[in-house]
């Protein structure tokens, strides 16, 4: 009877992303009630092993008391705290150094974001100023990668190249490109690691070049493709990418929301091919998957 009351609260008022809304009102919401460890459990008692970690997100599993009376601890003490105006607070700024200390390179500032997509979102105003400030307002053209996820905010959609977060939705924006993915299956130049990362280097140098050798701002890559089928490139092709950027004077992001906090070994995916990206985009996992949050790493050349 709860159970039946709220999918029909559910049918009525609940927003679901990612379902379509006639299909979801036709099947009725899984409720899930409670959650242990790897495990969670729905209304009607069954228990699901999580595979997919929350969103990609619940990276240390749920029900750890330490993180439950940490959360707890600090919305007695103060629940809430801006950093806008110069404010700020112990644990923002204990946190921001922490990671910092963690992050490779010179990728020392740390700004706060309610997530991946607002991490996404906010690296791109940041460059836009970057270049503002450098005198070259003409960089504002942004190249991803065919495949690629950066989130579901109306810009970073744009970045994203799944067509499900673009049709119907008027992006991407004419300032947004695309290259191919690094995709090793099917790849019309084979499987070859070598052959991969020349046709991506190739590709980014032509697409630069079409749009006006000073006209891009910023590359955006995921060290693995998470969303596009958990792709992952040959070693060698972030660097690759990363020392073509530096050639073209274009800033290389690199986005370790699903990668990043120790997800694929190393605390950062891009660390393994032992790059430093000038910006690095987080979130799931930062928290454990507890509080959503994101942030943005800022090189610190691009910040001074
Ligand atoms: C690589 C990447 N970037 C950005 C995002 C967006 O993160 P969020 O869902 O926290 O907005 C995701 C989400 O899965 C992602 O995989």
């Amino acid at each position: 009877m709860y159970n039946n009351s709220l999918i029909e609260l559910d049918r009525a008022h609940l927003i679901h992303p990612v379902a379509s809304y006639r299909g979801h009102e036709q099947q009725g919401v899984r409720v899930l009630s409670s959650a242990k460890g790897a495990t969670v459990t729905d209304a009607s008692g069954h228990q699901l092993v999580d595979g997919f970690a929350g969103l990609w997100c619940v990276n240390a599993g749920y029900g750890h008391e330490s993180i439950v009376e940490a959360a707890a601890r600090q919305m007695r003490e103060l629940p809430y705290a801006t950093a806008y105006f110069g404010l700020g607070s112990e644990p923002a700024i204990r946190l921001a150094s922490e990671l910092a200390d963690r992050a490779p390179g010179d990728l020392k500032h740390i700004y706060f974001t309610l997530g991946g997509s607002d991490a996404v979102d906010s690296t791109i105003r940041f460059i836009r100023y970057y270049w503002i400030a450098k005198g070259q307002p003409q960089r504002d053209q942004f190249i991803s990668i065919e495949q690629g996820y950066h989130g579901s905010s109306t810009v970073g959609a744009g970045l994203t190249a799944l067509p499900n977060f673009h049709a119907g939705f008027g992006i991407p924006f004419d300032w947004q490109h695309k290259i191919p993915s690094p995709y090793p299956y099917r790849n019309p130049v084979g499987e070859d690691a070598k052959s991969i990362i020349e046709a991506s280097l190739a590709a980014l140098r032509a697409k630069v070049e079409s749009i006006g050798p000073d006209r891009v701002a910023a590359f955006y890559a995921e060290p693995i493709q998470g969303s596009g089928g958990v792709i992952v490139p040959p070693k060698g092709w972030i660097k690759a990418m990363r020392d073509l950027c530096r050639e073209l004077d274009i800033l290389f992001v690199a986005d370790e929301v699903i990668t990043g906090f120790g997800r694929t070994g190393p605390l950062f995916a891009c660390t393994d091919d032992g790059i430093v990206p000038d910006f690095m985009t987080t979130a799931k996992g930062l928290t454990s998957g507890y509080v959503p949050m994101g942030a943005v790493f800022m090189a610190d050349h691009v910040y001074r």
